[in-house]
């Protein structure tokens, strides 16, 4: 039995004993510096306050900060679980808020070249952590290898854009990758920094129209961030604006989504946290 088949024979087997089901919904953008990270750290609070269980993957292997804004500190990432035989609660910071922060790191990339013992290490921490209703996963932008392997493995894609043309034409070139490796992924917008909601709806539907004359495909409007100028003055406290500022327009705005993110996840939690590890690492060096 080759390696590939071995792994294939542990997943099946990991995953017939499928228990406590969530939810995967990786948050990426086209273009850099849209809000990807605020809107991951916020969204993850106003679902803990809606009562789900959260964990955040801090996926951006350049610019990983879902720790700074939370005003904690990552000591350690994946890279030391697989390769200095650390712990998952170990490399796992939880916030304020009982949030959990998975630190990627630079150990994302070297998932890769995993040998079987650092796989059955990497799965038997991460089955650790099965108490969880929704990861979200923090991505950098434009398309990696990475990135594409965690909408391959998600529910839901969160794409972020600012109605900047060059935003906008960078989150188009992303969702076109996107379909065209997973035709079905389902791929929701989110506008941020908007003047009013009329500037949001009109940037999706530019947005939304190239996809569905080009592309021949849909894509659907999640909601719109208000332009506040609370989001980076919390980002400077290092604390969600959520928290700090819960009536700014943005929190308002986070609410909603985080109420419509729900009234889909009611019932559609369909992965456990090991089916994600298992699918993700048959992605990244097994296939299927
Ligand atoms: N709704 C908003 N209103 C005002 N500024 C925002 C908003 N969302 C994000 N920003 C600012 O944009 C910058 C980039 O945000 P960040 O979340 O780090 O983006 P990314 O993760 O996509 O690089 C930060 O300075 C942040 O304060
Ligand atoms: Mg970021």
């Amino acid at each position: 039995m080759d390696q590939a088949e071995n792994l294939r024979k542990l997943v099946n087997n990991r995953a017939s004993q499928k228990k406590n089901r969530f939810r995967v919904i990786t948050v990426t953008s086209g273009k850099g510096g849209v809000g990807k990270s605020s809107f991951v750290v916020n969204l993850a609070v106003a679902l803990k306050l809606r009562g789900l269980k959260v964990a955040i993957l801090d996926a951006d292997i350049g610019m990983a900060n879902v720790d700074i804004m939370y005003g904690v500190k990552s000591k350690y990432s994946l890279f030391d679980l697989v390769f200095k035989n650390k712990s998952i609660n170990e490399i796992i910071e939880v916030t304020q808020e009982d949030i959990k922060i998975i630190p990627g790191g630079s150990g994302l990339k070297d998932i890769v070249d995993l040998d079987d013992t650092q796989r059955e290490k990497l799965i038997n921490e991460f089955e650790k952590l099965d108490d969880i209703d929704v990861l979200i996963v923090d991505t950098g932008a434009g398309v990696s290898k990475t990135i594409l392997n965690f909408v391959g493995i998600s529910d839901e894609v969160i794409v972020i854009t600012t109605p900047e043309p060059t935003a906008l034409t960078d989150a188009y070139s992303l969702i076109k990758i996107i379909k065209n490796k997973f035709e079905d992924a389902n791929i929701n917008v989110v506008v941020n920094k908007v003047r009013n909601i009329k500037e949001a709806r009109e940037t999706f539907e530019k947005l939304s129209n190239a996809v569905n004359i080009f592309l021949k495909s849909k894509i659907s409007y999640r909601g719109f961030l208000f332009e506040d100028k609370r989001v980076p003055l919390s980002i400077i406290e290092q604390r969600p604006y959520l928290i700090m500022y819960p009536k700014a327009e943005a929190s308002m705005c986070i609410m909603k989504i985080a109420s419509d993110v729900i009234g889909i996840e009611k019932d559609n939690k369909n992965t456990t946290i090991k089916d994600v590890f298992f699918k993700l690492l048959g992605r990244m060096g097994l296939g299927s």
